[in-house]
């Protein structure tokens, strides 16, 4: 156990916490509303608008915890700055897959906001049939002595991939309950499935464009 920890114990209890706890609540109103302008700017210039809907969250101060000692970092609020990229996070949901990578390179391509990593679990699924589009973004903000770069975890996805990985994480988290490799064989080939409906959906609706 490091001096810190001994001395504070809890995150929250260590000097710093509040200010660490609104630059990345900061962060997240950024992301959140250069997501909403691009939106409405798609309402005003198309009668198409790619995006479903936007949900965000701020890591806990127990989940930061959590993460800290599965990593085997020590849990302090330099150590949560340095270690964990996803405590700011913001799904975006699309209606699809191409609307997926669309808002994906808007919002890369402006140019305050720099990519960390792109992971295109899309392209390549997980083993367990997860689908989903994850950028890690730095993201400037501005306080009262100047501006910081920020991350900020944002998870881009279809409306039937958002459906699956609800589900599953339902699943998963129910902890008492040991899940049968059955089930999982089963909600791999549901992802399958629901990936095919994807690509059927997407093509029905490029061919209407076209009419
Ligand atoms: P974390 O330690 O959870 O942040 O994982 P990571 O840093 O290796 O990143 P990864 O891209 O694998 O996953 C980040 C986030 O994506 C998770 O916190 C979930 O929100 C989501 N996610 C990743 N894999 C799955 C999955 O198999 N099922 C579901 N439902 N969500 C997933
Ligand atoms: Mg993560």
């Amino acid at each position: 156990m490091t001096w810190i920890e001994k001395h504070y114990g809890r995150l929250e209890e260590q000097p710093g916490f509040e200010e660490f706890h609104h630059e990345y609540s900061a962060a997240i109103k950024e992301v959140d509303t250069k997501i909403e302008i691009l939106s409405e700017d798609f309402a005003v210039r198309h009668d198409y608008n790619p995006i479903h809907h936007i949900e965000k969250r701020l890591k806990t101060p127990q989940g930061i915890e959590d993460k800290l000692r599965r990593l085997q970092c020590e849990v302090s609020i330099p150590s949560a700055r340095e270690n964990i990229l996803d405590i700011a996070g913001i799904r975006v949901v699309c209606n699809f897959v191409e609307d997926v990578y669309e808002v994906a390179h808007m919002l890369t391509s402006q140019n305050d906001i720099r990519v960390n990593t792109c992971k295109d679990y899309i392209a390549n699924p997980k083993p367990n049939g997860y689908r989903s589009l994850h950028l890690s973004l730095m993201v400037p903000v501005f306080l009262l002595d100047g501006c910081i770069e920020v991350p900020v975890e944002v998870q881009i996805r279809t409306v039937a991939m958002d459906f699956w990985a609800s589900l599953e994480h339902q699943l998963r988290y129910k902890k008492d309950k040991e899940i049968p490799p059955r089930i999982d064989i089963e909600l791999k080939a549901c992802a399958e499935v629901s990936a095919t409906l994807d690509k059927r959906m997407q093509k029905i609706f490029n061919e209407l464009n076209k009419l």
